[in-house]
């Protein structure tokens, strides 16, 4: 198996088969997303330790199968840590995502930089780059508190 297949597989299987897809017990952050311009929505639930480490992360919504993938892959990907090292993770991905830089990033392992990677192929299609940052952004929100509901669009 090449490595776009690898991806490929990677983006399927979570698309198909969510993960931490349910509102979570106990969350104490929460925040929308919303694309306007093919109406998908995503709504994230945390659950923030006061050290501001996720201690535990969800997500509810409907979408393309990029934004549900990347949304599964997030809850996977920041479900247990700091939020400053999340929000590192985050910058790394957007530039990924926007400049094909690679990925490797040491508070992952090999796997979780593998499945943030197999989101990198959507950088050759600018209006999949909304599908895969959506959640990615909501998350932000979430934890800053900003009750407005995230768009992809002004
Ligand atoms: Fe709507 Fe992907 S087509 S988020």
């Amino acid at each position: 198996m090449d490595i776009k297949e690898l991806y490929q597989d990677i983006i399927l299987d979570h698309g198909k088969n969510p993960r931490n897809k349910n509102k979570c017990k106990d969350f104490n952050k929460d925040a929308k997303g919303h694309n306007p311009l093919c109406g998908d929505k995503v709504h994230v639930y945390i659950k923030l330790d006061k050290e501001k480490k996720v201690e535990d992360i969800s997500f509810e919504g409907e979408g393309c199968a990029i934004s549900m993938a990347s949304a599964s892959i997030m809850t996977e990907i920041v479900k247990g840590k700091e939020f400053n090292v999340a929000k590192k993770i985050l910058e790394h991905f957007l530039n990924m995502l926007k400049e094909g830089s690679k990925l490797s990033i040491n508070s992952l392992t090999d796997d979780e930089n593998t499945r943030m990677m197999s989101l990198s192929g959507v950088k050759q299609f600018p209006m999949r780059v909304k599908c895969a940052t959506l959640a990615w952004h909501t998350f932000m929100h979430a934890v800053e508190g900003n009750r407005n509901t995230v768009k992809t669009e002004k």
